[in-house]
């Protein structure tokens, strides 16, 4: 694994063990485990129902077999895909999540919860997935190689006819660009600082946010043989983030 992508790793990993569902879902009043369990699945319900209706409007996926939920957390959405697909696929760059999703999601036999290391989809053959969903996952990774490599990697797992939906920032201001407090937490934690100590005591924590402009996210979809249906502007009006939904299927002609 690269070193960019290593220590993100380890930024999720952190996250993952620090304050799982503040990381996922970071609401103010919600910071320090105050999650109330119940009410954060049900988020999940009401977002895959938003989604269900998406599908039906658009056409797409023309089957229901199998769907993708990547950075899937701790099983937020994957568990509410389940009533619509015949199996559901959580991965994750962190283990503690996938430790999580698998342990609040045994009622849920038809979702499997998988550790993903690697900067692409390898671990996929091509046209596998019915649907791909990843929200509030791409908007932090690294670099935009880095998004643009996974995202190229979403078409070609795609099945012909499937739909792949997916979140990322268009634009982020300077003044957000700059996280100070996820700098400082870096530096603090290479000099040995605990990350209990950092979250806790000094309010940091390793959460960055990348965007990429809608241009070069359809270019790099139609480059990858995809065809864009829709290009949504998501609300974030409060932290003056800029962000799109795309919705996307591929050809049967694709190649
Ligand atoms: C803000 S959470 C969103 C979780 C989930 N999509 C939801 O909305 O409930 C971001 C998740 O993406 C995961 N993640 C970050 N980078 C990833 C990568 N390169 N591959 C897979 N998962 C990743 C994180 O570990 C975390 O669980």
């Amino acid at each position: 694994m690269n070193p960019s992508l290593r220590r993100h790793q380890r930024d999720w990993e952190d996250l993952g063990d620090l304050d799982p569902c503040w990381a996922i879902l970071a609401y103010p009043e919600r910071r320090f485990g105050r999650w109330d369990l119940d009410e954060f699945f049900r988020s999940g319900e009401a977002e895959i129902g938003r989604l269900t209706a998406d599908m039906q409007r658009l056409g797409y996926p023309v089957k229901r077999e199998r769907a993708l939920d990547f950075g899937c957390g701790v099983g937020r959405l994957t568990r509410a895909l389940a009533p619509h697909f015949r199996r559901c696929y959580g991965i994750d760059v962190s283990a503690p999540m996938i430790a999580a999703a698998r342990k609040l999601n045994t009622a849920f036999p038809s979702c499997e919860f998988v550790l993903n290391g690697d900067p692409d989809l390898r671990m996929f053959s091509r046209d596998h997935f019915d649907l791909i969903y990843s929200v509030l996952v791409l908007q932090h990774l690294p670099t935009r190689a880095a998004i643009a490599a996974y995202v190229a990697d979403f078409v070609r797992v795609l099945a012909p006819g499937g739909l792949l939906v997916c979140q990322i920032p268009s634009h982020i201001p300077l003044r957000r660009r700059l996280q100070p407090r996820r700098r400082l937490y870096g530096i603090l934690r290479s000099f040995g600082v605990a990350p209990r100590v950092l979250y806790n005591r000094l309010g940091l924590f390793p959460m960055r946010m990348t965007s990429m402009p809608e241009p070069d996210v359809r270019t790099l979809l139609t480059a990858a043989g995809a065809r864009v249906l829709e290009a949504r502007a998501d609300s974030m009006a409060s932290t003056a983030i800029e962000s799109r939904t795309y919705y996307v299927t591929k050809p049967s002609d694709a190649v």
